[in-house]
């Protein structure tokens, strides 16, 4: 059974409509992208994976979970990181904007240290864990931002635009991270509009457009489709076309 299913979900806001019957899943261990352009529907359909909003129709299954249905035992399976604005508290330390979204999600005081020492160890982040992150830079706040998603030791990792504003080193980091833990058998998705970010991770992909789905299958089996070689250049054909006709 897939870690992720997408079954031909819909969500409207009012006559516009973000996403429409969209369908694609993801199997234990996948890294898998989520690619398209600016108002393609990415940050809306993990919204609702992670039961922010709900399905106009259709639905999504994490491991078997309904977010219709069953969507506190959704969340306890998912670690969600929206790009942009990460949202920290500027007057905590990291340690103390990692511990506060631990304790929301009830671990008690030896997992949340045995988490934290592993988290600042991977993520690189020791040496400002006990700072406050009111003046942190971007790259060290995503991190943070990062550290407090997988807290709660997730399965399942959505990563919405993460490396988005961060700097070469800090976007290497990322990547080892999510060798890392693709290693440790997480399931991700990650969303981008960076066809060369996406092909450095990933080997199954889906594009969305205008709130469609475009592709869904493999980079390998979208070039043979397309016949051209460069992902950004069959990028910008489905774009300038209005995407592929079938999957
Ligand atoms: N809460 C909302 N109310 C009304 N419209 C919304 C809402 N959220 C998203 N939309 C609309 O839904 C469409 C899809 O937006 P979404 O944020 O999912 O795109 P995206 O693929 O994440 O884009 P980006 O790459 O810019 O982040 C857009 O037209 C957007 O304006
Ligand atoms: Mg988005």
């Amino acid at each position: 059974m897939p870690v992720i299913e997408v079954d031909r979900v819909s969500k409207r806001f009012g006559e516009l409509r973000a996403v429409e019957d969209v369908a694609f899943s993801v199997e234990k261990g996948e890294v898998y992208g989520l690619l398209g352009e600016n108002g393609a529907g990415k940050t809306t359909t993990m919204r609702m994976m992670a039961t922010i909003l709900q399905p106009t129709s259709g639905d999504i299954r994490i491991r078997g979970f309904s977010v219709r249905r069953e969507p506190v035992e959704v969340r306890r399976c998912i670690g969600i990181l929206f790009g942009g604005d990460v949202g920290l508290y500027s007057r905590l330390t990291a340690r103390e904007n990692i511990a506060y979204f631990g304790k929301l999600y009830g671990l008690d005081d030896r997992m949340l240290a045995q988490r934290m020492e592993s988290l600042s160890s991977m993520l690189d982040m020791k040496e400002f864990m006990d700072r406050r992150v009111g003046g942190f830079s971007r790259g060290m706040r995503q991190k943070v931002a990062i550290a407090r998603t997988l807290v709660h030791d997730p399965d399942v990792i959505l990563l919405d635009e993460p490396t988005t504003g961060l700097d070469v080193t800090a976007a290497n980091m990322f990547r080892r991270m999510v060798a890392r833990l693709q290693e440790e058998g997480k399931t991700i998705l990650f969303s981008s509009h960076n066809m060369g970010e996406i092909e450095r991770l990933c080997n199954r992909i889906a594009i969305m457009h205008k709130g469609r789905l475009a592709y869904a299958g493999t980079i390998e089996g979208l070039r043979n489709k397309v016949k051209m070689n460069d992902l950004d250049d069959i990028f910008m054909a489905m774009v300038e076309g209005g995407g592929l006709d079938e999957t």
